[in-house]
């Protein structure tokens, strides 16, 4: 099985941001096809770096690939939303898989090693925001143990957002 060969770490000096971005696009490409405009589906990589400043990226490596990642932010971190903005909430973006191995287990790797540092530092929650009309991802969310808080509307996207936590 795939998951067993892929590596869960921190994003290093030598991986490539470029390379990060455009497996963002492809991962995201799924989410643009349904006209939901997440700044992943076509952020440069100077955003994929300015999102990445303020948190700590990890990714999923298989065979020396990097082949899924997410952005972990620490609590105190986050502005946009009541929830988020919470001094105890930690929080997640920028999450995406490669598309040929979406659906083998990479992304709930993903959740629960970030899960896992989220409880290191502290934190009382885990939130991410989605989009509302993304039922797919809504319902992944909820088997994982999230759940909706509220709703936000970010500027730079075309679709009402919601906000899911996870208590830790
Ligand atoms: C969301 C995403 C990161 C999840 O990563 P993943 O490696 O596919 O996740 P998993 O395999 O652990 O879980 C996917 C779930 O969808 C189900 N699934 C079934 N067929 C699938 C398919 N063809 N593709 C993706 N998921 C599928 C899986 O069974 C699994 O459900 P379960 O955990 O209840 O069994 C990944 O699909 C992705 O990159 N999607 C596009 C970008 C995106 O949506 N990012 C999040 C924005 S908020």
């Amino acid at each position: 099985m795939a998951e067993e060969e892929v590596i869960i770490r921190p994003l290093s000096e030598s991986d490539s941001l470029e390379e990060l971005t455009e497996l963002l696009h492809r991962a995201y490409r799924v989410l643009a096809d349904l006209n939901l405009r997440y700044m992943a589906t076509h952020q440069d990589v100077n955003v994929t770096r300015d999102r990445i400043k303020n948190g700590r990226c990890f990714v999923a490596e298989m065979d020396g690939q990097v082949v899924g990642t997410i952005t972990y932010y620490e609590p105190g971190h986050s502005k946009g939303s009541p929830w988020l903005e919470r001094p105890e909430i930690a929080h997640i973006g920028q999450m995406g898989v490669a598309p040929e191995l979406q659906g083998r287990g990479i992304g709930t790797r993903l959740m629960n090693y970030t899960e896992r540092v989220a409880r290191g530092d502290g934190a009382v929650e885990l939130a991410l925001d989605t989009a509302e009309p993304a039922t797919h991802l809504i319902k992944w969310y909820e088997r994982l143990g999230y759940r909706f808080i509220e709703h936000t509307t970010w500027d730079v996207t075309n679709y009402r957002s919601v906000i899911m936590s996870k208590k830790l």
